[in-house]
């Protein structure tokens, strides 16, 4: 099946349980979590919205930073993913995560600032997620749109690897393709495009880019 066809496919119910052990996590994806988190530069109290947060891998990395009077929503299409995110909230007990089931091309900006009672967010993050989208910058122009003048987005997301780990390539298509995700996407760039003072991480043999900036 073509990564096209493929693309916004992949659902993740059967693998939301597993999701955790088997994304590669530890060996590669976690550098790009935590490079976006750093480049929010999340200060306590502050508002934190997580675009197709999926098991909630960024939530304990961003409660921490926030405290507990500042607020994570997350939000996903996958009920299962959700659940996931849900127990990693209720097992630190929690009560400032809020996790919102909706499609990120569909939901409007008043449906997720509804979550913080109409304000608006400090901070919007989206790693390993924009690129399942067939319409990505829906997804981040709903996020802007959702966010305070000053805020920060960071966007972590995949390309295969280039120069001398380019021998990684066909690992990096096939965690691409069974992940659902379009390795040609690029939606980083929606960052260089949408925002000033734009920091750059290139990491994993340039499988893993970060973006992060200011909305104006
Ligand atoms: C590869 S997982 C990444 C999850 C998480 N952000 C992380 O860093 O581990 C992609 C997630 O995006 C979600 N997703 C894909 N398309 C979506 C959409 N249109 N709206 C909301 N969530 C979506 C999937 O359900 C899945 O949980």
């Amino acid at each position: 099946m073509a990564p096209d066809k493929f693309l916004g496919q992949t659902k993740y119910t059967m693998s939301a349980r597993v999701y955790d052990a088997i994304s590669a996590e530890w060996p590669v994806y976690r550098a790009g979590r935590i490079a976006a988190v750093e480049m929010l530069r999340i200060q306590p109290g502050m508002k934190v919205l997580d675009i197709g947060c999926g098991t909630g891998l960024n939530l304990p990395l961003v409660t921490r930073k926030i405290g507990p009077h500042g607020v994570y929503v997350g939000l996903d299409r996958s009920p299962e993913m959700l659940e996931q995110a849900q127990r990693k909230a209720s097992r630190q007990e929690l009560s400032n995560v809020s996790l919102l089931e909706a499609d990120a091309m569909e939901v409007t900006s008043d449906e997720l600032t509804h979550a913080i009672d109409g304000a608006a967010f400090d901070a919007v993050i989206a790693t390993y997620a924009l690129s399942l989208m067939r319409e990505p910058r829906a997804g981040f122009e709903v996020a802007v749109a959702a966010s305070r003048s000053g805020a920060r987005i960071a966007v972590a997301d995949m390309q295969l690897p280039n120069g001398l780990a380019r021998v990684f390539a066909p690992l990096a298509r096939l965690a691409c393709y069974l992940g659902g995700a379009d390795i040609t996407a690029r939606p980083w760039t929606l960052v260089e495009e949408r925002c000033v003072d734009v920091e750059a991480a290139s990491l994993r043999g340039g499988h893993i880019q970060v973006r992060a900036g200011r909305v104006d």
